[in-house]
């Protein structure tokens, strides 16, 4: 690769995130989502492989660090000689006729030759060490094990509960212990989707019929931000990513909330009979109520604190305007608007805030 490329390639990898995030909502002709105050920053998190929070990201980060060094240190020598030659060989008013020609020399052959053999070398061993690190064969002790389904264009969850007797399904947004090892099995329910969270690992392929691995630590609490890397339809650049690193206890309660059955409010009861009646049930399970599995479960749905896979703050007026034609906020999606009249989209909407 030639150094303007890994400039290039550089500048992409730095800014690809951003822009992918800040077009998410101008790219499908909706205005961009603005945060009311105290709600959840859907941008808070960082999209950046030099701010790693986790061991194989380190890895990355230094593999990254080395590949810049020497590709930098190349430029200055090659560069350095072509503007010393240009200048020191330029032509003068007494050159005539052709310069001297030289042909063949062993000192100069062999240094081209080695330095460039010496430079590869070492950076195959040192990128083989880091995919040894990062991609492990098998799950790390004492780690967390966690599915992921990739869909078109949302993430689903399957972890296990506490006493390892059952799963919580959750969707979009991965809690996580600080500091415990996660194992993902990744597949996908469609078509090739990755999953890359840049502050935890590189990106990993989610392919239909093959099962992948990752494997990450969460170093310290906080939101890591991520992106499916790899183009899978309409809604690819909105099929975002989030993984909340939370303390061991904190991460004990999630759990523990989300392993109970969804709150039955009998104040909300029009509107569960609403979700039952129209074809929300065929599409999303909600614990002892529904068994959909098209789209994600919601038997927790507040508990997150986004709507279409990170596209929107979720709120009484996302969640309103998602249900009532979610084409609003995330084009193209397959959830389509089921043309509801005002009292059955209150009645459903107030149904699903009940599910805390
Ligand atoms: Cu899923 Cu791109």
């Amino acid at each position: 690769m030639s150094f303007p490329k890994i400039i290039l390639a550089l500048m992409l990898i730095l800014c690809c995130g951003d822009i992918a995030r800040s077009n998410a909502a101008d790219s499908v002709g909706v205005a961009p989502v603005v945060c009311a105050p105290g709600e959840a920053n859907i941008n808070a998190g960082e999209l950046n492989i030099f701010k790693s929070a986790s061991p194989p990201a380190h890895e990355i980060k230094e593999l990254a660090w080395l590949v810049i060094g020497i590709c930098a240190a190349i430029f200055v020598v090659v560069e350095g000689i072509l503007v010393w030659s240009i200048i020191r060989f330029r032509k003068r008013a007494r050159d005539v006729g052709e310069p001297v020609q030289v042909f063949g020399s062993n000192p100069v052959e062999l240094a081209w030759t080695v330095v460039p053999t010496i430079i590869v070398f070492v950076l195959a061993l040192a990128t083989v060490r880091t995919i040894r690190e990062v991609q492990l064969t098998e799950p790390p002790e004492g780690a967390l094990q966690v599915d992921v389904i990739g869909h078109q264009w949302w993430w689903e969850y399957r972890l296990p509960t506490l006493d390892g007797s059952g799963t919580i399904i959750t969707a979009n947004e991965l809690v996580v212990p600080v500091g415990r090892p996660v194992w993902l099995t990744l597949r996908s329910a469609d078509v090739i989707h990755s999953w890359w969270v840049p502050q935890l690992n590189g990106k990993t392929d989610v392919i239909p019929n093959h099962v992948n691995h990752l494997w990450f630590a969460a170093e310290r609490p906080g939101i890591f931000l991520g992106q499916c890397a790899e183009y899978c339809g309409t809604q690819h650049a909105n099929m975002l990513l989030r993984v909340t690193a939370v303390e061991p206890a904190e991460f004990d309660a999630w759990c523990a909330a989300q392993e109970l059955p969804p709150v039955n409010d009998p104040a909300v009861a029009a509107g569960k009979q609403q979700f039952l009646d129209l074809a929300c049930m065929n599409c999303h399970a909600i614990n002892g109520v529904s068994d959909g599995s098209f789209g994600p479960n919601l038997t927790h749905l507040m508990s997150r604190t986004t709507i279409g896979s990170g596209v929107a703050p979720l709120n009484p007026q996302t969640l309103r305007s998602w249900v009532d034609d979610p084409q609003n906020l995330k084009m193209g999606c397959n959830m389509p608007s089921l043309k509801l009249e005002p009292e059955q989209l209150d009645a459903i909407v107030a149904y699903l805030l009940t599910l805390k």
